[in-house]
């Protein structure tokens, strides 16, 4: 069996359930399961088919902890860039920023992360696809996780820690795990509001 025939969740409900998960059990996710989400994700679009990209699948639990707390200190470091300097200065209405900021604590216990990086520094667009369909297979697997990004503060020392060349890019650093929730319905604004036919302000009906 193909690990294309392994996928056999519908593509509508993958699309419609991804949604960001940042509470994961700590139970692993076996390898062959990996290595469908990783194939998956090699087969994306990408610029001129170059592939300019490289993946790192992290599994040692040390790296995952020194990762994890490299995460954290990432995450408050944008935090601050936006004013933000501690948690009593989220607003409690703020749920999806409380939950990211759960998730930079937790950040190391995921049982896998798997970071996206492109071979040369700013050729994230032409390999940005390939998140989407690491999640969508991870959807139809069972297994959650979310984009995430680091910070030029963390940069240098990730890329020491996991090896990664100088003249490469991190462009995402993804948790992935089995939910402690559940995938539930994706809410976005309604396709009229940001969709138009033939131009900007002719709303798509
Ligand atoms: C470029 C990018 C960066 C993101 N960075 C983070 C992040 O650092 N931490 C986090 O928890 N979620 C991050 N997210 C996830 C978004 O917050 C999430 O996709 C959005 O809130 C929609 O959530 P939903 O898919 O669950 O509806 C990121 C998403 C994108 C596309």
């Amino acid at each position: 069996m193909t690990t294309a025939d392994r996928l056999t969740m519908s593509l509508g409900e993958a699309m419609f359930t991804q949604r960001a998960i940042r509470r994961l059990k700590p139970d692993p996710i076996p390898d062959d399961v990996m290595r469908d989400i990783m194939e998956a994700a090699i087969r994306a679009p990408n610029g001129g088919n170059t592939q300019q990209w490289h993946f790192i699948v992290v599994k040692d639990a040390d790296t995952r902890k020194q990762l994890g707390e490299l995460y954290h200190e990432a995450w408050w470091a944008k935090r601050k860039d936006q004013g933000i300097m501690g948690p009593e200065d989220i607003p409690p209405g703020k749920n999806s920023q409380r939950s990211a900021m759960r998730l930079a604590n937790e950040f190391g216990d995921a049982p896998l992360m798997v970071l996206i990086c492109a071979l040369n520094k700013g050729g994230a667009g032409g390999i940005i696809p390939s998140a989407q369909n690491l999640l969508l297979a991870a959807r139809a697997h069972g297994v959650g996780g979310t984009i995430a990004t680091l910070h030029a503060v963390v940069e240098e020392r990730v890329h020491k820690l996991l090896n990664i060349p100088e003249t490469a890019e991190i462009v995402y650093c993804m948790p992935l795990g089995y939910p402690r929730g559940e995938f539930g319905s994706v809410t976005r604004k309604p396709l009229e509001e940001v969709c138009g036919i033939d131009r900007w302000d002719n709303p798509y009906k």
